[in-house]
């Protein structure tokens, strides 16, 4: 009889993000096969390895000695689309203005640890005023009815947060969000001729503003996360007036639409599991633990990548340098090798060291604001609404590749 060969459960990466129908709606089942079946995946019209198993993308995510920038990734691959984008609207630019996002050594290790100072004294300073905050959008929330809870509470949490930290205006939120949006489709890679314009406008307006209000700053100084980092380079602190720019506008970008998916998935979950919310609502210490939870089982963010920078294997496939690796986030915080029942949501489980923040020197910097936000949200959530369900509508998840977040989440108050 002819050995059976095993062929991989799809044709491109792209297959298992919200730019599939199917994966949008549940990426779970086909990164399961991928996992299984083939879990160091070569996409060869992309020239990208995609990695599922948790071993694999805790081993490439952590070392620091490969490449972040995509610009260092192969001729035509898919990782290259991401440096033709970015914060700017040439490549050049991008290439020249790197957020630490995309950074590598020695910049990232410069410019990254004042920032993360800065941005960690500035969320312990305003702790008390974050959960303040968290309260105030719930406590503003409908009453009662039949309501959008991502409009209502998930968006306006986290914009309104990074806007008290960083020391933007609170009026103008609306536009921050809409330009972080529009700004956000550089890490689509594949966009459309409207995407394209209106990620450019986003990132011109961001600019402009940053622009501005940072120059302002520097003849008057605020109790600000600008003024912080303004100050600290008129005290020898070697950052550029263009990093400073580049990287406040990530932390904008960064804490929006990535904390709205976490609070708006959590909600969604345990909606669909009423054991786990009486559970968190009999003990709020469970808080954290919570958070972590719906952090490895419903991830916000799909991905993180690397480009190899030697020749060396990854899970015994052999990889040359410039090749460019995606690591499956989804797929590995539900490995069965690492997480018992991984399919299963449960705030009380043990082992909760999931990859949802990435790892290594780029992991998440917001992580921390990320934690205290959907902590005291799931808590006032329930408390303000013992009873609430979802109601009779669909949800609509995000098509953004990659990302993994609600468009649309009706619940009846
Ligand atoms: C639930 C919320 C969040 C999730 C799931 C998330 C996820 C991630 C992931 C996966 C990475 C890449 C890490 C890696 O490649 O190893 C990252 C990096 C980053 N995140 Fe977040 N993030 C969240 C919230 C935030 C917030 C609140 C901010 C800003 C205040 C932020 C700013 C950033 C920045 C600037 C980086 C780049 C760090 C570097 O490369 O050194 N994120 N995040």
């Amino acid at each position: 009889m002819e050995e059976e060969t095993k062929s991989a459960p799809i044709n491109s990466v792209m297959e298992t993000s919200a730019f599939d129908p199917k994966a949008r709606d549940n990426p779970h089942p086909i990164l399961k096969d991928v996992q299984s079946q083939c879990p160091v995946y070569r996409d060869e019209d992309g020239k990208i390895w995609l990695l599922s198993k948790y071993e694999n993308v805790r081993e490439i995510v952590n070392d620091r000695s490969l490449w972040r920038h995509p610009a260092n990734a192969e001729e035509g691959s898919f990782m290259r689309l991401f440096a033709t984008s970015g914060d700017q609207n040439t490549d050049e630019r991008v290439a020249d203005r790197p957020s630490i996002l995309f950074m590598d050594d020695p910049d990232h290790s410069r410019v990254r640890p004042p920032i993360a100072k800065a941005l960690y004294a500035r969320i312990n300073k305003k702790k008390g005023e974050i959960e303040h905050i968290v309260n105030q959008v719930i406590d503003a929330a409908p009453s009662s009815g039949i309501f959008n809870i991502i409009d209502d509470i998930c968006i306006p949490i986290p914009i309104l947060v990074i806007a008290r930290l960083i020391g933007v205006e609170e009026s103008r939120v609306a536009e921050f969000r809409e330009w972080s949006e529009a700004s956000i489709l550089s890490l689509a890679a594949i966009r459309t001729p409207e995407q394209e314009e209106r990620m450019k406008w986003g990132s011109d307006k961001l600019a402009e503003y940053f622009h501005a209000l940072i120059a302002e700053r520097r003849t008057a100084p605020a109790d600000d996360l600008i003024s912080d980092l303004v100050q600290a380079q008129q005290e020898g602190l070697d950052l550029t007036d263009d990093e400073i720019e580049v990287n406040l506008i990530g932390l904008l970008i960064g804490g929006n639409l990535t904390t709205t998916d976490l609070i708006g998935n959590g909600t969604w979950l345990f909606l669909t599991h009423p054991d786990q919310k009486a559970v968190l609502m009999k003990d709020a210490s469970l808080a954290p633990a919570a958070v972590e939870e719906v952090l490895r089982y419903e991830s916000p963010v799909g991905i993180t990548t690397r480009v190899m920078s030697e020749e060396r294997a990854v899970g015994g496939c052999p990889m040359k340098p410039h090749e460019g690796m995606m690591m499956s986030l989804h797929a590995a915080n539900r490995d069965p090798d690492v997480f018992d029942n991984p399919d299963q949501f449960d705030i009380t489980r043990k082992h909760t060291s999931h990859v949802a923040f990435g790892g290594g020197a780029h992991i998440c910097i917001g992580a921390p604001l990320a934690r205290i936000e959907a902590q005291q949200a799931f808590v006032k959530i329930f408390e303000r609404y013992p009873t609430l369900r979802l109601a009779n509508r669909a949800v609509k998840w995000r098509d953004l590749p990659f990302f993994r977040g609600l468009e649309e989440l009706w619940v009846e108050g």
